[in-house]
């Protein structure tokens, strides 16, 4: 079955979140270190972008270590940004011949200076291109994010930026880390667990929720287009009834 053939481009997903899990339990079942999953994990990143930017999808989030991933063995810590640097060494050439603009979120000050760096240049070196967003959430979790949208917020209420009336869905979605990209149209998690783990609670709040037993190393693009059809199918009806939803359209 060839799924990316059976995509309607009229009617794309905007924008695609993914919890990239199993990475760890994929090593351990064929007897390897963790961090040999997490290389692999690598590749399916690549395929994944790559099969992102093929459709013409416009944003692309991956949550790729999160505020609770610093409670990892050091070691572990320390091969996932080593990864994680050289692959954005060796993929920003590829990021321009595809137009691929990187954005990052998260906490960036936990990061160590260097891996900070190369992404900021990265980052910036990117920063022209229109077509995919590929968005890293790094050192990232919803409740820290939250937690400093509230603390920001506060500042600027005090400091008589607005009165509080003003605050609102919109106002709340600008303090995040998130302003400027819409919310995911998808969610999808592999590896098995069937949770959200503190990703885009806000931003998620109407996304369709993807689950696959797949280990992330052996997500294949097909795998990907598969839930896209299958998202396509859906029927999305934001608190309204089916009537109303197909009336519209
Ligand atoms: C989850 O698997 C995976 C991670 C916590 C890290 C994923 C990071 C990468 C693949 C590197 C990303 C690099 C780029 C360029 C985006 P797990 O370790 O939780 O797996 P387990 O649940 O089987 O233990």
């Amino acid at each position: 079955m060839n799924f990316k053939e059976k995509i309607n481009k009229s009617f794309l997903p905007r924008h695609i979140a993914i919890v990239m899990d199993g990475n760890g339990r994929w090593a351990k079942y064929k007897g390897f270190d963790r961090l040999f999953g997490h290389s692999n994990g690598i590749k399916t990143v690549r395929q994944i972008t790559e099969a992102a930017v093929e459709i013409g999808l416009e944003y692309l989030t991956l949550y790729t270590f999160s505020t609770e991933n610093w409670n990892r063995p050091e070691k572990e810590i320390a091969g996932i940004m080593r990864l994680l640097v050289e692959s954005i060494e060796k993929e920003t050439p590829t990021f321009h011949q595809n137009n691929v603009r990187l954005l990052v979120i998260g906490d960036l000050y936990r990061l160590q200076d260097d891996v900070r760096a190369k992404l900021q240049g990265c980052i910036t070196e990117t920063s022209k291109n229109t077509g995919l967003s590929l968005v890293l959430a790094l050192s990232y979790s919803s409740k820290w994010e939250i937690i400093k949208a509230f603390k920001d917020i506060i500042f600027d209420l005090k400091n008589g930026k607005f009165d509080e009336d003003f605050i609102d869905e919109r106002l709340i979605s600008e303090y995040l880390t998130t302003r400027n990209i819409p919310d995911p149209d998808m969610l999808i998690r592999t590896g098995g667990e069937v949770r959200i783990s503190n990703f885009l609670l806000w931003q998620a709040a109407y996304s369709e929720l993807f689950f696959t037993d797949v280990f992330w190393p052996d997500f294949t693009k097909e795998n990907f287009y598969e839930m896209i059809v299958e998202y396509q199918n859906r029927e999305r009806r934001f608190g309204k009834t089916s009537e109303q939803v197909s009336i519209k359209n």
